[in-house]
């Protein structure tokens, strides 16, 4: 006989549990039907997430129909194994799992997450950028595209999808707003980069106001923000079970009209997306025009998205095919010439330049003497990672956090690649993690290169903000690719870190210095993201399924084929 029970969850709410079930009962289970969360978890104890390789968790059941795109790569979108059901998550508290209290800091994060809920017409569409009163707002009172995909996926791991739904669908209709930045329009499918919601106390109303680019420091047009609203949508789906939402007409309209910016033909010899300065979490001039390996890791990942959400209408099915014969392309690009390990760098510091003809070995013209002195230390010898940029003659070789930690979940990075950037990780813990995770990039630039990369931005001085400072909410997205690989020990060293400071410190955006020691120079306090990424964390940690929202299985025909090295060819 089954009995209830009630357990508290760790925002706060209560609900009855069915002591009954089993997790090898749940597995032939519907989810659906299923209360809250069973009480007598039969899974082993003894061993820890750390000793248990994920594939060795029990198999969820998707409540998400059978993919509807025929192709291999909807095939292969079936993060079963670590789907999270609808409603609350199964093992939503470490206390039942593991026999520990959770953490106090969680309390204080959902309430503090719950305040910076931005109300439109009394329904809530989206997370403030940061609760600061004490400094200069600047637009960090608005809703950013990009900050709201921690806080959307904290509501979804929490049971709480109604709010997601409304920021898709809110931002969805600015997307259709005319875009202008003086007399220049901007293309269709351009997602914000942000919003605001304008009261009028007089009249009684409330507007929207978007900002696109046409406002924003640099005045560049937020390339991730379609991106992330595609990703969102299949976290949700794949959260919720509810196709509806990705179905409906405006949705696929909002979708075609993102891929057709970044899918369309021009002058490009490239697969990648070429791009402005500043057009991605980044925000301000910081040398990552070209071909910056966030907005690629992200397009690969949107693009994978897209193929299980479009539907095989006529329209739907013209993008699918477009969109199969561009991950081809992008996928042997990016593991082929994006990637750096011991081997390639041996390879690059013997380059011979100024080849012509298709026979090149040194495809884009690398000159060996624009390798920095710092890489020759940095590069382990187990390990590796995507670099900053390719182009012409140009190769970035810093390390860049959120790109690489995409291409894991997105699987852009093959097996063994994932698991070299998580070696270079362990092994370059105190220059990437240091005191405070996680660096945004590494190194700094300084001095003269600063002077002319930056143009002389005093924010963005050594080890500071962009230019090598150290962001919390980027413990979420090493979490998600630490347990993909099956490492969720490493997560849990960062996270004990961050629980040493974030909370004391009045979650701030940044940290500054070489390990991260202090609070960023111009840092805002109560900065939601490093607030929702926090609580991300700990939840994907606690309950591994979630990890099925953000990421994507290896497309196993998407084979890489690196041949760069001179060697390679004798
Ligand atoms: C800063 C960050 C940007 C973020 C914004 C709001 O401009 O660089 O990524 O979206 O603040 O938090």
């Amino acid at each position: 006989m089954s009995t209830l029970s009630a357990d508290v969850s760790q925002n706060g709410t209560i609900k009855n549990v069915d002591s009954s079930s089993s997790v090898f009962e749940l597995e032939e289970y519907d989810f659906s039907k299923l209360p809250d969360r069973p009480k007598n978890l039969n899974i082993d104890r003894q061993r820890s997430f750390d000793e248990r390789s994920l594939t060795e968790l029990p198999m969820g059941h998707s409540p998400c129909p059978p993919s509807r795109a025929d192709n291999y790569y909807g095939a292969l979108d079936h993060f079963d194994g670590f789907f999270s059901p609808s409603k609350r998550s199964l093992l939503n508290t470490p206390r039942s799992l593991f026999g520990y209290e959770p953490h106090p800091m969680i309390a204080e994060a959902w309430e503090t997450l719950r305040r910076s809920l931005v109300y439109f017409r009394g329904q809530p569409v989206g997370t403030i950028a940061a609760l600061d009163s004490s400094e200069e707002k600047l637009n960090y009172d608005q809703v950013f595209v990009r900050d709201f995909v921690p806080s959307a996926l904290a509501f979804l791991m929490n049971g709480e999808p109604e709010i997601v739904k409304n920021f898709i669908l809110k931002t969805l209709r600015l997307q259709s707003w005319e875009k202008k930045i003086d007399r220049f329009q901007l293309g269709e499918g351009v997602m914000p980069a942000s919003f605001k919601v304008l009261h009028d106390p007089v009249r009684n109303t409330e507007t929207l106001m978007a900002d696109f680019g046409e406002s924003a420091i640099g005045r560049v047009a937020p390339v991730d923000s379609g991106f992330w609203w595609i990703i969102l949508l299949r976290a949700y789906t794949r959260s919720t079970g509810d196709s509806s939402l990705a179905e409906m007409p405006e949705c696929q309209k909002g979708m075609r009209l993102i891929l057709s910016l970044c899918l369309s033909e021009g002058y490009d010899t490239f697969p990648t997306l070429l791009c402005a300065d500043g057009c991605c979490m980044i925000d301000r001039r910081m040398g990552v025009y070209g071909y910056p390996i966030e907005i690629q890791a992200l397009f690969f990942m949107a693009l994978r998205c897209a193929l299980v959400l479009l539907k095989q209408d006529a329209e739907g099915k013209e993008f699918m095919e477009r969109i199969d014969k561009r991950l081809h392309a992008l996928s042997y690009h990016m593991r082929s010439y994006f990637w750096i390990d011991m081997k390639q760098l041996n390879d690059i510091y013997r380059y011979k330049t100024e080849e012509y003809s298709h026979t090149a070995v040194n495809k884009f013209n690398i000159m060996p003497d624009s390798l920095p002195e710092w890489i020759f230390d940095f590069m382990p010898t187990l390990g590796g990672y995507f670099v900053g940029n390719v182009g012409p003659s140009n190769m970035d070789f810093r390390w860049f956090c959120l790109g690489n930690c995409i291409a894991i979940l997105s699987s852009l990075a093959t097996p063994e690649q994932a698991t070299a950037i998580m070696d270079l990780i362990e092994s370059r813990w105190q220059e990437l993690v240091g005191d405070m995770p996680l660096k945004v990039c590494y190194p700094a630039i300084e001095g003269h290169e600063w002077q002319i990369i930056t143009g002389c931005d005093p924010k963005n001085i050594r080890w500071s903000y962009h230019n090598g400072g150290s962001w919390p909410v980027l413990l979420w997205l090493l979490t998600a690719a630490c347990i993909k690989i099956g490492r969720p020990q490493l997560a849990r060293r960062a996270i004990e870190l961050a629980e040493t400071r974030l909370s004391k410190d009045g979650w701030p955006e940044y940290y500054d210095g070489k390990l991260g020691r202090f609070i960023g120079k111009q840092a805002r306090r109560n900065q939601t993201w490093s607030i929702a990424g926090y609580l991300v964390a700990k939840m994907m940690l606690e309950d591994p399924s979630h990890l099925g929202m953000v990421a994507l299985e290896e497309d196993k025909h998407l084979k890489p084929v690196l041949r760069r090295s001179s060697s390679w060819t004798n």
